[in-house]
C-alpha cells in the first residue's frame, strides 16, 4: 500500500479537493483506496456525507487500541473507496496528543496494507499530532499550493515544518508541490507559477491544477466525481501517472525499504 499525505499549513489551498480527486483518479484505475480524514473540521467526511461521530472516527487510533476501534468503522463510500472519517474528538488529539503516539497512525495503516493499494491522508492546516503522524506514516507528501503570491509565503512555513518533523522523526520526507487553483488568465497567477517552479525546481510537479468548478459540483453531490472528469480531474489523473512514473509505487517503496 502506498501512503500519500496531503498537507499545507495554509487553508483553502485545495488539500481536501486534491485528496478526493486523487482518490477518484485512482479508483478509476481499479485501485482500492483508503481515505483518511485527519482534519477535525472534517471537510473530507462532509464531502462524502460521512457522519462525524465521537468515538467512531480516526481519532481512535491516537486515543485507544486501533485493532479494536477505528478500523471497524471503515466505511465504503464508492466502488473501491473507503474512508476513516474525522470526528470532533480529533481536536482533542491535536491539543493533548502524546508525542509517542506519532507512529500510531503508521502502525494502524500498516495493519491495513493488504486491503488497499493506496491510502490518502487529508491533513488539517494546523501543526499538531495528526499532521506529524501523517508525515511519519507517508511514503510521499503532496503540498497543494495555490498559484497566488501570498500562498508562496505559506509554503515557506510548510517547508520549515517538514524540516522540523524530519529532524524529530529522524526520517527523510519526499515531498512534491502541486500547483492548484491556477488561473492562467491572470498575470499574478502566471508569475506565481513561474516563481514556484524556479524556487522549488526539485519539488514541483511539472503539471498544474486549473480552476474548475466541476470539483465543487462533486462536493455538492457528495460524490468523488460529478460526471466525466473536467480539466482539473484530468490534471489530477496526470498527477497519478506522474507519481506512478516517478517510481512512487508500492513495489518501488518496498524495495526502497528493503535496501
Ligand atoms: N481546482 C479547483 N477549481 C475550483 N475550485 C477549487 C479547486 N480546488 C479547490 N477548490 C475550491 O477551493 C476551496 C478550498 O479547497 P479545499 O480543498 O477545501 O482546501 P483545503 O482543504 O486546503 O482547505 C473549496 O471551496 C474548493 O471547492
Ligand atoms: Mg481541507
Amino acid at each position: 500500500m502506498r501512503t500519500i499525505a496531503v498537507a499545507n499549513q495554509k487553508g483553502g489551498v485545495g488539500k481536501t479537493t486534491t485528496t478526493v480527486a486523487l482518490a477518484a483518479a485512482m479508483a478509476e484505475r481499479g485501485r482500492r483506496v483508503l481515505l483518511v480524514d485527519l482534519d477535525p473540521q472534517g471537510s473530507l467526511s462532509a464531502w462524502l456525507r460521512q457522519p462525524r461521530t465521537e468515538g467512531r472516527g480516526v481519532e481512535q487510533l491516537f486515543l485507544g487500541e486501533p485493532e479494536e476501534a477505528a478500523w471497524r468503522e471503515r466505511l465504503d463510500v464508492e466502488a473501491g473507496v473507503s474512508i476513516l472519517p474525522s470526528s470532533p474528538a480529533l481536536a482533542g488529539v491535536e491539543r493533548h496528543g502524546v508525542p509517542g503516539r506519532a507512529r500510531a497512525l503508521a502502525a494502524g495503516l500498516a495493519s491495513l496494507a493488504g486491503q488497499f493499494e493506496e491510502a490518502l491522508i487529508d491533513c488539517p492546516p494546523s501543526l499538531g499530532l495528526p499532521m506529524v503522524s501523517a508525515l511519519a506514516a507517508c511514503d510521499r507528501l503532496l503540498v497543494p499550493v495555490q498559484t497566488e503570491f501570498l500562498a508562496l509565503e505559506g509554503l515557506e512555513r510548510m517547508t520549515g515544518t517538514v524540516a522540523m518533523v524530519e529532524r524529530s522523526l529522524a526520517r527523510k520526507i519526499t515531498w512534491h508541490i502541486v500547483p492548484t487553483l491556477h488561473d492562467p488568465r491572470t498575470g499574478a497567477g502566471r508569475r506565481s507559477l513561474e516563481l514556484l517552479r524556479s524556487r522549488y525546481e526539485a519539488q514541483a510537479w511539472p503539471g498544474l491544477v486549473p480552476v474548475d468548478t466541476s470539483l465543487r459540483d462533486a462536493a455538492e453531490a457528495g460524490r468523488l466525481y460529478a460526471g466525466a472528469p473536467g480539466r482539473a480531474g484530468q490534471a489530477y489523473s496526470g498527477l497519478v501517472d506522474w507519481l506512478d512514473g516517478a517510481g512512487v509505487t508500492g513495489k518501488h517503496l518496498a524495495q526502497e525499504a528493503a535496501a
